[in-house]
């Protein structure tokens, strides 16, 4: 990271300090205006956090990425946020050629052959469209939170993300399940039925299950693989020496 960056890091983080999520997203429509945007998959956090964009009339752009394969359920979640707020959420979608190719090389449900496979796949219905969503921004907010998995302990509320070249926001980052739970009941906010059936963290319909009491918050994604390094390359996530750095609490 270069030191501007790295001092810009600082800023963000000093002025954020001790706020709430709605802070810390009025922090962000300010600071980067219409380069700003918002990533939801549709889950629990990602409706608290569409619900403050939207009900404040924060300039921050909410889109999602539609993979092709997901629940039913994640799209009736869709149209209710879209009906209740009247606000557009934006959608990328995997380029038709790379899909084509990979189902012709690996079938339809490839991913559950090999980790290789299963990333193959990801990468053409996620992380391709997310490099596309993401051209040309300067900020990136997403639903993470700490609590979701080992790997994202160590995260920050604002972090600078090398890969994409942009800040990127985790305005729930110290939230609980509870806690989201909580605002979503207490504002009426339409949320994905799924998670009153055991699903908690939600993707592709073919690559999630619910979980069971007692089970880590992500075992019911890719649940076939080693529990380890399941991440789909979305995200990635700090280098040891920066996630033992302070973390700015989010509200
Ligand atoms: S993933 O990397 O395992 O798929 P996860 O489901 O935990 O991510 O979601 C974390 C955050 O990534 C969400 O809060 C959201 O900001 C973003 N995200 C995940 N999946 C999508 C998607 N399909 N479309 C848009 N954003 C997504
Ligand atoms: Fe493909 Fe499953 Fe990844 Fe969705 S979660 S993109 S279906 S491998």
């Amino acid at each position: 990271m270069s030191t501007l960056i790295d001092a810009q890091v600082a800023q963000l983080r000093q002025q954020i300090a001790g706020a709430d999520a709605l802070d810390i997203l009025r922090a962000v429509a300010a600071e980067f205006g219409g380069k700003a945007t918002f990533s939801t998959s549709f889950g629990l956090e990602d409706q608290v956090i569409t619900h403050l964009i939207f009900a404040h009339d924060l300039p921050i752009e909410v889109f999602t990425l539609d993979t092709g394969r997901n629940f039913q359920e994640t799209y009736s979640t869709w149209s209710k946020t879209v009906l209740k707020y009247g606000k557009t959420i934006r959608a990328y979608y995997p380029n038709q050629d790379e899909v084509a190719a990979l189902v012709e090389r690996q079938g339809p449900n490839g991913f559950y052959e090999s980790v290789d496979a299963r990333k193959a796949c990801c990468h053409v219905r996620k992380v391709e469209p997310l490099s596309r969503a993401l051209t040309g921004k300067a900020a990136w907010v997403t639903g993470i939170r700490s609590e979701q998995s080992a790997n994202r302990t160590g995260m920050h509320a604002v972090e600078w993300d090398a890969n994409y070249q942009l800040f990127k926001v985790n305005p729930l980052l110290d939230w609980t399940w509870e806690q989201t739970w909580a605002f979503v009941r207490e504002y009426s906010i339409p949320h994905n039925p799924l998670h009153l059936q055991g699903f908690v963290s939600i993707g592709c319909a073919p690559c999630t299950r619910a979980i069971k009491p007692g089970e880590d918050f992500r075992a019911g994604r890719w649940w076939w693989e080693d529990q380890s390094a399941k991440e789909c390359g979305l995200h990635h996530t700090a280098a040891p020496a920066e996630a033992s750095a302070a973390v700015i609490t989010a509200h």
